[in-house]
């Protein structure tokens, strides 16, 4: 599949399943709190998805089994939800979440601390969101998308972290993965060049230690090789003639994050 141009049309519906994806994670941030399940926070996030008439793209993506993937601490992505994984003070959490409006997906994810959790913990968090707008602050129209992918990597490695290679950001459109790949580290190449309407789900992985990775049992759970915590954050852009349009933020003026 080659990288497709959206129509006004289509960036329309991106727009609206953007809005509706935001403020989702938005309920799902406000609902956290020490003594929830994993499993209690992927039901309220199917359920609110399903109140604004959207269908949680994860579910059965590959035989992913649940709607919302939740990594916690060490867990990098795609951690499942499960009755026995039990929230507590101190625990970092990152939530992944995909819908699809009228056939057109978004894809966005935060990472959040329980209750009161330590200055190292905070500090990654809040450097793997800035590694997002460090990185799309090159997105725009004529610029190489390995412009974005440097930025990213050359912002999380001031600080000591790790970027994670083994998994990519992408494109996304009427399917929820779409050419190009976006990576968060430089590659040698320079990448296609970006264009005026198309969309990309930008989302650093970055490691308080090491970049490598492993996969559990279950097939799905990426977790840190050195046990190290890990943070995510991720947004669905639009590639416009001076920068992005961030599709899947709340509106401004509303409530961020
Ligand atoms: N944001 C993740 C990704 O782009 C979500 C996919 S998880 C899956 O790969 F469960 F849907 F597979
Ligand atoms: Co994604």
């Amino acid at each position: 599949m080659s990288v497709t141009i959206k129509s006004e049309r289509e960036i329309e519906l991106m727009r609206e399943a953007g809005r509706i994806l935001a403020k989702t994670h938005e309920e799902l941030g406000r609902a956290l709190a020490p003594g929830m399940s994993t499993w209690d926070i992927d039901r309220l996030g199917e359920e609110i998805i399903r109140s604004y008439g959207c269908i949680p793209s994860f579910k059965n993506y590959n035989g992913y089994p649940a709607s919302i993937c939740v990594s916690v601490n060490s867990e990098v992505v795609h951690g499942i939800p499960n009755r026995k994984r039990i929230l507590k003070e101190g625990d970092i959490v990152s939530l992944d979440a995909g819908v699809i409006y009228k056939g057109y997906h978004s894809d966005a994810a935060r990472t959040y601390g329980i209750g009161r959790i330590s200055p190292e913990a905070e500090k990654l968090i809040e450097v793997t969101r800035q590694c997002f707008f460090e990185g799309i602050k090159y997105a725009r129209a004529g610029n190489h998308l390995n412009d974005i992918s440097s930025h990213i990597q050359a912002y999380a490695e001031r600080f000591g972290y790790g970027v994670v290679r083994d998994l990519v950001g992408h494109g996304i459109g009427s399917h929820l993965h779409e050419d190009p790949e976006v990576p968060n580290y430089a590659r040698r190449l320079r990448g296609i060049r970006l264009r005026e309407g198309m969309t990309l789900a930008v989302e650093p992985m970055i490691n308080a230690g090491k970049p490598d990775v492993c996969w559990l049992d279950d097939d799905w759970t990426v977790v840190t090789q050195d046990g190290s915590l890990s943070a995510h954050y991720e947004n669905t852009i639009l590639i416009c003639e001076n920068g992005p349009e961030i599709l899947s933020l709340p509106a401004e003026g509303s409530e961020s994050n």
